[in-house]
C-alpha cells in the first residue's frame, strides 16, 4: 500500500467509528446536545405532517436525524418494495411502511446493527414492519433489480465513494424504479482540514 493508500485507508476506519458512535447516541441519548438539527423539532422543519409525528412511536421521532423529506417526492404506491438507505431509528421507513401498506414492504439497510434493530422495533410499535439489514450503502446487501423505491435520508454525504453509493443504488432498483433522495451538499470545495476531520465528516 502507498503511503497515501494507507492514510485514506485509516481517515475512512476513523470515519466509519466516528458515525456508529454519533448516531448511536443519537438514538440512546436524543436529548442531547447535538451541532445538526434532529427529533420532532427536525421533523417539523422538513414539513413532515404533525399527525405523522404523532402517530410514530415517540423514540423513532425523537431520534430522526435526517435532512429533509424524502417522501415529499416518493409517491409511495400501495404494494411497493421500498429500500431506505441509512435507515436509522426508522421514521422513514415506519411513513413508508404506512403508504405501502400490507401488501408492500420495505427494506432498511444501515452500517449499524443496533441500529436496525431498533428500527424494526420502532416500526412494529407503528404497526408496520420493516426487514432491516446490517450492511453498507457502498455494497447494498440485496440482489439486482429488487426494489421499486430508494429512499435516503442525510446519508450518502457521510460517504467516501459516493459514486458507488449511486452505482449500487441502480443495481438494486428495478426497471422504471425511482429514487427519493434528501442530503446535504456543499457548493464549495472544502479545506482539508475539515475534510480530515472525521468528527466534522459524521456530522
Ligand atoms: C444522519 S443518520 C440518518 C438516519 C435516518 N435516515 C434518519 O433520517 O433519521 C445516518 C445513518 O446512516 C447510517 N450509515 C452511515 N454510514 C453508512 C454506510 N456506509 N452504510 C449504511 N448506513 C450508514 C448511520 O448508521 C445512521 O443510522
Amino acid at each position: 500500500m502507498t503511503e497515501a493508500v494507507e492514510a485514506q485507508a485509516s481517515l475512512e476506519a476513523e470515519l466509519k467509528d466516528e458515525i456508529l458512535r454519533m448516531y448511536q447516541e443519537v438514538a440512546d441519548n436524543p436529548r442531547s446536545e447535538f451541532h445538526f438539527y434532529h427529533g420532532r423539532e427536525a421533523a417539523e422543519l422538513f414539513d413532515y405532517p404533525a399527525d405523522w409525528l404523532d402517530r410514530a412511536p415517540a423514540e423513532a421521532v425523537a431520534s430522526f436525524a435526517g435532512v429533509g423529506n424524502p417522501h415529499l417526492r416518493s409517491d409511495l404506491k400501495p404494494g411497493e418494495t421500498v429500500l431506505d438507505l441509512g435507515s436509522g431509528a426508522g421514521l422513514d421507513s415506519i411513513v413508508a411502511g404506512w403508504q405501502v401498506g400490507p401488501t408492500g414492504s420495505v427494506i432498511g439497510v444501515d452500517l449499524n446493527p443496533a441500529m436496525c434493530r431498533k428500527a424494526q422495533t420502532n416500526a412494529a410499535a407503528a404497526g408496520t414492519s420493516m426487514d432491516c439489514r446490517s450492511g453498507s450503502m457502498e455494497d447494498i446487501p440485496l440482489p439486482d433489480a429488487s426494489v421499486d423505491v430508494a429512499l435516503s435520508n442525510g446519508v450518502i454525504n457521510l460517504s467516501f465513494r459516493k459514486r458507488r453509493v449511486i452505482e449500487e443504488l441502480f443495481r438494486v432498483l428495478r426497471p422504471g424504479g425511482r429514487l427519493s433522495i434528501t442530503d446535504i451538499v456543499s457548493a464549495k470545495q472544502l479545506s482539508q482540514s475539515i475534510v480530515n476531520d472525521p468528527k466534522l465528516w459524521a456530522s
